[in-house]
């Protein structure tokens, strides 16, 4: 229904077309951003909210007027209650509580607790060493490849952070490749308005990787390591911290959340860059510039297009009255090309001195918990990538992600050309 709903919106120029997105808006949604954000800072849709204003989706992401977590609808009580009856047994689902991302105050704050350590600035800082290793080790089987023509995003942007993430998190090499078609088929889960056949994919994916998950952590019980998940596991047997729920639901959130946005960062970061020799040559005469760059590819093609907030009570944004319930979609991609913020924003300019502005890893309660280690990932992978082959380009059969919320390259089929 909500898809039918989208779509006819989408027709009627709704702009919650924002959320549907045909697959020619889906290439190019900036001019629609510019045409909502032209229109005022909040404009209501027929289902929510939508915002491509940067000060407005600043405001609801940052305030304590709005909760995030699924909205309500008449059914809500049903589907709470079938979630209680259910527990330890059901799905759990990204975007539902009791993930990360869809808890507020002393709930999330404790979860938070027991990760934040791990991936604060510091502690990531400490693995720049790791990730450039593990950068360095795929280069070589990139350089090593029989063809001179390769998929980047198979053979590279996916492996840098999956490698990481299940480095930190210790999954077993031999389960990887599994993990990450797993995420792959649960990514769309994000979207709204799925289809009846995406829509069983994407359960059956969740299943998997739940089944995958419940007996690695039972791997963990029995034969500990060194690793966040071990600890996480500790951390709940002895009954004071997490339940086993809540358990699957941050172990699977940051497995899925650490390999499937970076991916994007990495494979946009290529096609930019390529596709603007000029900046790849700015960079190449001054390597500091790398950090720089990877905020602008962050604020250009942002990972994560869109998040969403419900009001907790009658409340206003930028002036314009939400009432209590109201959903609001902020379209973080959108803000990242308000020329409030951003003189020329749909330039691509590696010098760009505010490009750090970006809403890409949200603000508030919910900034990206991985935000250190993503910025690590692009910085060390991108500035690798172009060192040790210079003469890198763009070959045909491009294709993106079929996805609305994340967005990034499904494909991007490259020319190594000669290495160093
Ligand atoms: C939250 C983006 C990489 C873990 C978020 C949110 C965004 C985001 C937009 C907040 C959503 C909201 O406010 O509703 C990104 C992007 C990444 C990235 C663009 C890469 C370029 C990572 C990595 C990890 C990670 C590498 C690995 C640990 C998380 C977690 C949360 C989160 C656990 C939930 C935080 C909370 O709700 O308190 N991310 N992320 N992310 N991210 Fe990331």
């Amino acid at each position: 229904l909500a898809r039918r709903v989208l779509t006819r919106a989408a027709r009627q120029g709704d702009p919650q077309a924002l959320l549907i997105m045909d697959a020619d808006t889906r290439a190019h949604p900036y001019a629609l951003h510019d045409t909502v954000r032209a229109a005022g800072p909040l404009l209501r849709g027929r289902l929510s909210w939508v915002s491509t204003n940067h000060a407005a989706c600043k405001e609801v992401l940052r305030s304590d007027d709005f909760r995030t977590g699924p909205p309500e609808t008449p059914l809500s009580g049903l589907v709470a209650r079938l979630a209680e009856w259910s527990a330890g047994q059901h799905v759990l689902h990204p975007v539902e509580p009791p993930s990360l991302l869809a808890v507020d105050g002393e709930q999330h704050a404790r979860y938070r607790r027991l990760v934040s350590r791990v991936f604060s600035a510091r502690a990531v800082e400490a693995l720049r060493g790791d990730v450039t290793h593990t950068a360095g080790r795929l280069l070589d089987e990139l350089a090593a490849s029989t063809t001179s023509e390769v998929d980047l995003v198979e053979r590279y942007a996916t492996l840098l952070p999956l490698t990481v993430i299940s480095d930190i998190l210790g999954v077993p090499e031999a389960d990887r490749p599994q993990v990450l078609t797993f995420g792959a088929g649960a990514a769309p889960s994000l979207d709204v308005g799925l289809s009846w056949s995406e829509f069983s994919h994407v359960d059956t994916s969740l299943r998997a990787f739940d089944a995958w998950l419940g007996t690695h952590l039972q791997r963990l019980r029995e034969n500990p390591g060194t690793d966040l998940l071990s600890q996480l596991v500790v951390a709940t047997d002895d009954g004071r911290r997490l339940s086993e729920d809540e358990l699957r639901a941050t172990a699977g959130l940051l497995l899925a959340a650490g390999f499937e946005t970076t991916v994007n960062l990495i494979g946009s970061g290529t096609e930019l860059l390529l596709r603007h020799p000029d900046q790849l040559a700015r960079l190449r005469a001054e390597p500091e510039r790398w950090g720089n760059a990877v905020e602008e590819v962050l604020r250009h093609e942002s990972p994560v297009q869109v998040t969403a907030r419900v009001a907790v009570r009658d409340t206003s944004v930028q002036g314009v009255a939400v009432r209590k319930g109201h959903l609001v979609a902020t379209m973080l991609a959108g803000a990242n090309r308000d020329p409030a913020v951003f003189t020329d924003p749909h330039v691509f300019d590696v010098d760009r001195a505010n490009a750090r502005e970006h809403l890409s890893f949200s603000a508030g309660r919910h900034f990206c918990l991985g935000a250190a280690l993503a910025r690590i990932e692009g910085e060390v992978g991108l500035r690798a990538l172009f060192e040790r082959f210079p003469d890198l380009a763009l070959a045909p059969g491009a294709q993106r992600r079929p996805t609305r919320v994340l967005r990034g390259w499904e494909r991007l089929p490259v020319r190594l050309g000669t290495l160093v």
